[in-house]
């Protein structure tokens, strides 16, 4: 049995919702499984685990800056001991793009790092058009209309292949 924290940052909680998705996977293999949320978490200390596992959404191109942050502040621990990362985006719900290799977030963030997880993962995330500001929701609907995605403006569609995330729960568990 082991010790994993999944820390994940997140804007309108889906990152969040596939991380309690992982966590009850790896339990169900008999591991010990912490989720924190990095807003709150900024100075965890990582010493306790035995394996970290990053997650984090796009919004806008970018993960958030805290995510930077986080990485930069923990270098020494990550490389230290088995870890993963993951991306959110809607970029992913596209199968030409839904592949750690295939994704341009990933590709871009992964450049723009030193740590370099164990493994990787890519998730298509969720649009929630109701939740979403006028501004937001205007700009994801053109983002949407372009990329011949769904624009329909009280539409609340998740892209996210479960199946897809119970594997990588696996992954984590045997890593
Ligand atoms: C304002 C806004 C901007 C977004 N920008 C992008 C983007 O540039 N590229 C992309 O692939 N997905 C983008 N998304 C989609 C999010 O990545 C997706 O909704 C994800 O599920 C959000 O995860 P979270 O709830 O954990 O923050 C955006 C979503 C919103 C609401």
């Amino acid at each position: 049995m082991t010790n994993i924290l999944i820390i994940y940052s997140t804007t309108d909680g889906h990152t969040r919702s596939i991380c309690e998705r992982l966590k009850q996977v790896v339990e169900g293999q008999g591991h010990s499984v912490e989720v924190a949320w990095m807003s709150d978490n900024q100075d965890i200390e990582l010493q306790p685990f035995d394996k970290v596992i990053i997650g984090a959404s796009i919004r806008y191109g970018k993960h958030q800056p805290q995510v930077f942050d986080f990485i930069k502040k923990n270098q020494t621990s990550l490389e230290s001991k088995p870890s993963a990362f993951f991306s959110v985006n809607v970029v992913a719900r596209k199968p030409e793009k839904n592949q750690p290799e295939t994704n341009p977030y990933l590709q871009k963030f992964l450049k723009e790092i030193a740590w370099q997880p164990q493994n990787l993962a890519v998730f298509a995330g969720k649009i929630d058009y109701p939740r979403y500001g006028f501004v937001d929701k205007q700009m994801i609907r053109l983002i949407m209309w372009m990329t011949k995605g769904p624009t329909d403006p009280t539409a609340t569609i998740e892209f996210t292949d479960w199946d897809k995330v119970e594997q990588f729960g696996l992954v984590i568990s045997e890593m």
